[in-house]
């Protein structure tokens, strides 16, 4: 059953936007998506509408309809409509200061003084983002990773003026839908997740580019081996369980090899011009060896990924 008198405001109905609607249908919220653009209010909802038809062939949802999960989503372009009442704001506008400041001072407008105010910027401070706000103790960042409703890692910063209490308000909340997440000590470009994935992508772009290997064969590195284990456990628990009884202590025996490679590692601190003609090549040649099941076209393989998604969080028991 929804709770009605909880209700959750989307800003925003891009990629990101869409999926933090469908996670917290899921988690039966009362949802008020808004966007400026009501052509993309339509195509958000397309695309909320596909991803509940997947999680219903999934057989995620017990003793209710993806028909009946979506009664609890009204779409507006309205905002006043769509923040009045509002508990929880969960904003997924452009990556852009000025927009989400605009939108922030729409919320202190208009939005009860006790709605706390999560970000999903990938790399903004909040402490930027508030600055003008006369609310700035209700504002975190929330930031998740694409498909939200499939991954359920959430990393939360506060800004210098963010209240404790908003802060494990917001940390209950997202835990109470089935989220994990993460509270950053200090706010810090790319949080976590990001620095992670993005030191592997300039190592990724530095081998390709050095002809050491191609897109096809990292990929496969990632998919068959490295990855295979991070979707269990994280890289510090796996390195512990490396040497046996000895723990992560046992894994000094690599340190010799360990200082070579890190001084052999990529050092690149710019985006190469080249890479993204390299890219889409290597792409290009990895999808042809695609088997059917995986699939050749962006939808397909995105379909692939939502699927293999829900068999591992249902493995996970978070699903
Ligand atoms: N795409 C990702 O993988 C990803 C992952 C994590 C976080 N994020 C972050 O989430 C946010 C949204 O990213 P996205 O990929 O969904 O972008 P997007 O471009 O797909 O969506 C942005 C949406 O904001 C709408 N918009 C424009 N001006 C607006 C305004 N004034 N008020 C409200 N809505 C407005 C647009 O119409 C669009 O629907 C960004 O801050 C981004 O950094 C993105």
């Amino acid at each position: 059953m929804s709770d009605k008198t909880n209700k959750i405001t989307c800003i925003g109905s891009g990629t990101i936007g869409s999926g933090w609607a469908t996670a917290f249908l899921m988690k039966n919220c009362n949802v008020c998506l808004y966007d400026v653009s009501p052509e993309q209010l339509e195509s958000s909802k397309k695309l909320i509408l596909s991803n509940l038809k997947l999680l219903e062939d999934k057989q995620v949802f017990e003793n209710r309809s993806m028909g009946e999960i979506f009664e609890n989503i009204t779409f507006t372009t309205d905002f006043e409509e769509a923040v009045k009442d509002s508990r929880f704001i969960q904003e997924s506008g452009p990556e852009n200061y000025e927009i989400k400041k605009r939108i922030l001072a729409d919320v202190d407008l208009y939005a009860p003084e006790d709605a706390i105010f999560a970000s999903s910027t990938s790399g903004l401070l909040i402490t930027k983002i508030a600055e003008d706000s006369s609310h700035p103790e209700r504002c975190i960042g929330a930031h998740p990773y694409n498909p939200p409703h499939l991954i359920p890692l959430v990393e939360i910063t506060k800004g210098e003026k963010t209240s404790r209490d908003i802060v494990d308000k917001a940390f209950s909340f997202y835990t109470s839908i089935g989220k994990e997440p993460v509270m950053l000590n200090k706010e810090s470009l790319g949080f976590i997740g990001n620095r992670l994935s993005f030191a592997l992508y300039r190592e990724l772009i530095t081998m390709v580019i050095n002809d050491c290997c191609s897109v096809e064969d990292i990929d496969k590195v990632v998919t068959y081996g490295i990855g295979m284990r991070w979707a269990i456990l994280g890289p510090a628990m796996l390195y512990d369980l490396g040497a046996g009884d000895a723990g992560i202590r046992g894994m000094s025996k690599l340190d010799t090899t360990l200082n070579m490679v890190f001084k052999d590692l990529s050092n690149l601190n710019h985006m190469p011009k080249v890479w993204y003609d390299v890219a889409e090549k290597g792409l290009e040649s990895e999808k042809e060896n695609f088997p059917d099941f995986i699939g050749k076209t962006r939808p397909e393989i995105a379909k692939f990924r939502d699927n293999m998604l829900v068999e591992v969080l249902k493995l996970h028991k978070k699903i």
